[in-house]
C-alpha cells in the first residue's frame, strides 16, 4: 500500500510523463535507445565530506569540527526520514512525494555530462530516484562546485517532450520536480544525455542517453556544495536500472582527509557483487535489510529475536543508508549493545558526556592507541551476510583526548517510525553490492584499492 502511494505521487510529476514517451510520436528520441558502451563498467571515485578533494575542504577544520558536522548531518538525515516514512500511511498526503535526503552529507561521485563533457559532483543517494544536475540558466543555484552544466552547449543533449515534438520550445518539455524532506527542492525538465566516466587506462566509458533531470530552479536552506544528486534507489528510471540493474560502492576510510582514498562507485555489469548477500526490500524509497543479531567478539549478545523486524505498520526495520554517517539502532537493541560495550570499557576508561549529544557513549582516550585489540562488533543479516565493525568503524575520535561510539539509539529522536539506520562509518572497509534484479545486497570486507582499476 505504501509503495502504491509513492508511485502515484511520483507519477504526477515524473513517472507517468516517462510512460507517455512514444517513440513514434516523438521523432527527437526515436533513434535513441537507452544503451551503454563497452566496457560496461562505469567507475567514479567517491569523495567524502572531509576529503581534501571535496570542493569545500577546509584545512582549518579540526577533527572536532568534522565530527560535529557528521553528527549534525546524520541527525538531519534521520529527521527527514521521519517525514518520509511517516507520510506513507496517510493517503493523498503531499508529503508522499518527498525524498528523504538531507543531501549535504553524503559521498560525492564525479561524473561528466554531455559533449563536451562537463564534470559534475553528484551526491550519491540510495534514497532517491532521479539523476539531476543544476542546469544553466538556474535560479538560486549558488555556490555549486566547478562549472554549471549548460544544455545549450552540449551537442548530445536531447530534451524529452510531451507533445509531438520539441518544436514548441521549453513549454512542451517534460517537467520534473523533486522535494526532499529537508525542503530542498529542484524543478526543471527531463532529457536524455550522455554520461562520461574515466577509465583506469585513461580512456573513457560512456552511458548514452541516460535519463537526466535538468534543474533550472533550486531551493535549499543550505549551501549545496554539489552540482546535483545521483538517485540510486530501486526505481525503474534510475541510472542503475539503465546500466544493468546493479551497482556497488566501496567505502574506504571517511574520517581522514588523507590523499589516498579509494572509495568509489561502480555502475553496470562491472559492479562488484561478491561476498555474502542478504535480501533487501524497498519501502519509502529506502533499502531495508533484515538484521538478525549482533555479536561482540565471538559472543552473540542477547537481543530479542524480533527487535529489528519491520512492523506491519511500517515502523522499525533496518535501513542501509548512504546519507547518514552514524549508525542508529532501535533502543531495545542499542541498550543491549551498550551494556556489553560498557562492560568492556567502563573499568579502563573515564566516561565523558557532551551537552550537545548527551546520548553519545564517550570516554577519555585515544582510539588508535588505547583500543588496540578491542573485539570487533558484528552485525548479522539474514542469508549469512555480516558487517564487521572494527574500532575505526565502531568509534570515532570525538576530540583529541576523547572517543565515542558511533552508534546511537534512534530513540534520541522523537520519531514514530523508529527505523534502525546503518550509516557510512559502519560500512567503511566494505564493498557493498546492490543486485536489483535479485534484490540482494552483498557485503565484502575488502581494501577498496584492490577494486580501483
Ligand atoms: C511539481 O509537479 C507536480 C506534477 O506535475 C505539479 O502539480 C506541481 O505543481 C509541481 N510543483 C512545483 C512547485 O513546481
Ligand atoms: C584558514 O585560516 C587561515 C588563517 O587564519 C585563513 O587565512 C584562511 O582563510 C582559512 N581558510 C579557510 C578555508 O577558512
Ligand atoms: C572530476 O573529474 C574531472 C575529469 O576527470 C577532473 O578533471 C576533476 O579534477 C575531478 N574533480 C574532482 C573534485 O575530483
Ligand atoms: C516502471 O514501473 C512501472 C510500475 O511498476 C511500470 O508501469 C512502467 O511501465 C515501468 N517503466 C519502465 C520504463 O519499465
Amino acid at each position: 500500500m505504501a509503495l502504491l502511494h509513492l508511485f502515484i505521487a511520483f507519477s504526477m510529476c515524473f513517472f507517468s510523463s516517462i510512460a507517455m514517451i512514444d517513440t513514434k510520436a516523438n521523432p527527437q528520441v526515436s533513434s535513441l535507445s537507452i544503451s551503454t558502451a563497452k566496457p560496461d563498467r562505469f567507475f567514479s571515485k567517491l569523495i567524502h565530506p572531509h576529503s581534501v578533494h571535496h570542493p569545500y575542504y577546509n584545512p582549518n577544520e579540526t577533527t572536532e569540527d568534522r565530527i560535529e558536522h557528521d553528527i549534525k548531518r546524520s541527525l538531519a538525515r534521520i529527521a527527514s526520514l521521519e517525514a518520509k516514512i511517516g507520510s506513507s500511511s496517510a493517503s493523498n498526503d503531499h508529503r508522499a512525494s518527498l525524498y528523504p535526503t538531507a543531501p549535504h552529507s553524503a559521498m560525492l561521485a564525479n561524473i561528466s555530462i554531455g559533449h563536451p563533457p562537463i564534470p559534475q559532483l553528484l551526491v550519491m543517494d540510495t534514497g532517491s530516484p532521479l539523476l539531476w544536475v543544476m542546469c544553466a540558466p538556474c535560479s538560486n543555484c549558488d555556490r555549486y562546485p566547478g562549472q554549471i552544466f549548460d544544455p545549450s552547449q552540449s551537442s548530445t543533449y536531447s530534451p524529452l517532450c510531451s507533445s509531438r515534438s520539441c518544436h514548441y520550445g521549453i513549454s512542451s518539455q517534460l517537467p520534473f520536480n523533486i522535494t526532499y524532506a529537508d525542503r530542498t527542492f529542484i524543478s526543471g525538465t527531463l532529457a536524455l544525455e550522455h554520461l562520461v566516466f574515466d577509465t583506469s587506462d585513461e580512456g573513457r566509458s560512456e552511458v548514452f542517453n541516460a535519463l537526466l533531470g535538468c534543474g533550472h530552479n533550486f531551493l535549499s536552506s543550505e549551501e549545496p556544495g554539489y552540482n546535483g544528486i545521483l538517485g540510486l534507489n530501486n526505481f525503474n528510471q534510475t541510472l542503475a536500472w539503465q546500466t544493468g540493474k546493479k551497482f556497488s560502492y566501496c567505502i574506504d576510510s571517511i574520517t581522514t582527509d588523507s590523499n589516498f582514498d579509494y572509495s568509489h562507485l561502480i555502475l553496470g555489469e562491472g559492479a562488484y557483487l561478491e561476498g555474502y548477500s542478504t535480501p533487501f526490500q524497498v519501502s519509502d524509497d529506502m533499502y531495508y535489510i533484515t538484521m538478525i543479531g549482533i555479536s561482540v567478539g565471538e559472543k552473540s549478545i542477547n537481543i530479542a529475536p524480533r527487535t529489528f523486524e519491520r512492523k506491519p505498520d511500517g515502523t522499525g526495520g533496518v535501513i542501509i543508508d548512504s546519507g547518514s554517517t552514524f549508525t542508529f539502532l532501535v533502543s531495545e537493541g542499542y541498550e543491549v549493545l551498550l551494556t556489553e560495550i560498557r562492560s568492556l570499557l567502563d573499568g579502563s576508561f573515564r566516561g565523558v558526556r557532551y551537552v550537545e549529544e548527551p546520548w553519545l557513549l564517550c570516554y577519555l582516550g585515544t582510539l588508535s592507541r588505547d583500543l588496540v585489540g578491542f573485539p570487533v562488533v558484528t552485525f548479522h543479516f539474514a542469508g549469512g551476510a555480516d558487517l564487521v565493525l572494527d574500532t575505526e568503524s565502531l568509534f570515532i575520535q570525538r576530540k583529541n583526548d576523547a572517543f565515542c561510539m558511533a552508534v546511537g539509539p534512534i530513540n534520541v529522536f522523537d520519531l514514530r517510525s523508529k527505523p534502525s539506520i546503518i550509516g557510512l562509518l559502519a560500512q567503511q572497509s566494505y564493498n557493498v553490492g546492490y543486485d536489483l534484479n535479485n534484490k540482494d545486497i552483498y557485503f565484502q570486507r575488502i581494501d577498496c584499492e584492490l577494486l580501483s582499476d
